[in-house]
């Protein structure tokens, strides 16, 4: 059987789709690359946002008309089947299996049962060893940097957020098991890792995550480890030292504010003012000028006033973050923030979420600019040049980089090689190989 398998949200969804394609593989189905070759195909769905949700949906749609033209199996997993799971199938009927986050091992099983005829086979539990997964079944994609779960759940509870809900509450990898995984991806040649959770900063796999960082900086071979995301309040002095000290922990740091109003992060849940968080990164000292920070916002949370938003602004400016994502505010299922009133017109929240990113995207050029004329390490990211004749390749500061190899030239996938930028666009760094 051929499967394809569709993933949107983050990081973390990405390599559940990685293992949803290994436990696939293991049956002897074949993976193809698009949904029109396949009898299979998955839709590892996010539901971080309605507009998220919306994407899921008109996908379906289409499938409904193509499963009229051909026997097609349809499955849906991620947060939305965990999220809506029974309720699904009302809405799409054509969907012949539905599997939950916390479940993923259950996949052949309930492939098999809806081969067998089975209608509506779904598994939403929760099954206490789904963080446990075996490394050896995960297919990978083909990408320089390898994934790699250390802690699934949250046990935050911001009033926004889906995530708990379609999560769960915290369950960690032990660190035995992290550092066999790392060193089984360096023998197969992968020289960069993610460390993954919904926030690896209250990792309790049997140490801190600060002590598993230095754990897996010490795998032989290993170059760059990165880590997303990280909660402000699990942010602690130990991993703010690592982070600046220890150089294989790539010099980026993602923590995300949500809004620079301590009304509205009360109203959030968020469990920081914006002194404790600016305190936080105060932790990195003078080693913060070495890394490239960046954070996420929510513009327009209920009852967010001009005031609320001129505060964001000048923490953006106060901070000058390196890059973020802002997002409008979107009402979540079950959601506690669903009960604050949310009379502020649509218009006025696309204003101010259109003047934070212009904003942003100054400070991203600034950024973009103190590299020019440096010279600095750079992985390759592609196997060949794009129709531009450029190689992507990505920086310790997670910066993308369009680099020049000169006619001809075929760069290393994967490896690091040192560029000289020689220009800064807001989106991108221009490179050559030096
Ligand atoms: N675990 C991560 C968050 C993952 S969601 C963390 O706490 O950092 C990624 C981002 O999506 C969040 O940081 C937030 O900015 C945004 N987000 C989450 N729920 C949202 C909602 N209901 N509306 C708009 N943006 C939301
Ligand atoms: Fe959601 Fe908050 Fe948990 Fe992040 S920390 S996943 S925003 S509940
Ligand atoms: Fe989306 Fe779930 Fe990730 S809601 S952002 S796929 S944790």
């Amino acid at each position: 059987m051929k499967f394809h398998i569709q993933t949107w949200g983050c990081q973390m969804n990405d390599h559940d789709g990685e293992k949803l394609s290994g436990l696939l593989s293991a049956e002897g189905f074949e993976a193809v690359d698009s949904a029109e070759e396949a009898e299979l195909v998955l839709l590892n769905t996010c539901s971080i946002r309605e507009k998220a949700v919306h994407k899921v949906y008109s996908e379906l749609g289409r499938l409904r008309e193509e499963k009229q033209r051909r026997p097609l199996m349809v499955g849906v997993t991620g947060c939305l089947a965990q999220q809506e799971q029974a309720a699904l199938f009302k809405r799409a009927p054509h969907i012949d299996f539905v599997l939950g986050t916390m479940a993923l091992k259950q996949l052949p099983r309930l492939v098999a049962e809806a081969q067998a005829g089975k209608a509506r086979v779904m598994d939403a539990g929760e099954y206490p060893d789904n963080h446990l997964f075996p490394p050896s079944v995960t297919r990978r994609r083909d990408t320089a940097k390898a994934l790699v779960t250390i802690t699934e759940g949250c046990n935050h509870a911001c009033t926004y957020c889906i995530v708990p809900t379609t999560r769960g509450a915290e369950r960690h990898r032990p660190y035995g098991d992290v550092l066999a995984e790392v060193r089984g991806l360096v023998e197969r040649g992968y020289r960069e890792v993610e460390l993954l959770g919904q926030n690896v900063n209250s990792y309790a796999g049997g140490c801190t995550f600060a002590d598993l960082l230095e754990r897996v900086s010490e795998v032989e071979g290993l170059e760059w480890i990165r880590f997303t995301t990280s909660h402000p309040m699990n942010f602690t002095k130990d991993l703010a030292r690592v982070l600046v000290a220890n150089p294989k922990v790539a010099p980026f740091l993602h923590l995300p504010l949500q809004s620079g109003s301590d009304r509205v992060l009360k109203r959030m849940l968020r469990e920081y003012t914006v002194a404790e968080y600016l305190e936080r990164l105060g932790y990195l000292g003078e080693g913060r000028s070495r890394m490239a920070l960046s954070t996420d916002f929510i513009v327009g949370f209920p009852g967010e006033t001009d005031e609320d938003f001129d505060a964001t602004m000048r923490v953006l400016d106060e901070v000058a973050f390196d890059g973020s994502f802002s997002f409008i505010y979107s009402p979540r299922p079950g959601t506690p923030s669903l009960r604050l009133k949310d009379d502020l017109p649509m218009a006025v929240k696309s204003a101010r979420l259109t003047r934070l990113q212009q904003r942003q995207s100054e400070l991203t050029r600034a950024s973009n600019e103190r590299f020019l004329g440096r010279e600095i390490p750079v992985r390759i990211e592609t196997h060949g040049p794009n129709e531009q004749g450029w190689w992507l390749a990505r920086s310790g500061e997670w910066k993308t980089i369009h680099l020049a190899a000169g006619p001809g030239r075929e760069l290393p996938f994967g490896e690091l090689v040192r560029a000289r930028v020689t220009l800064a666009s807001p989106h991108f760094l221009g490179a050559e190989l030096v």
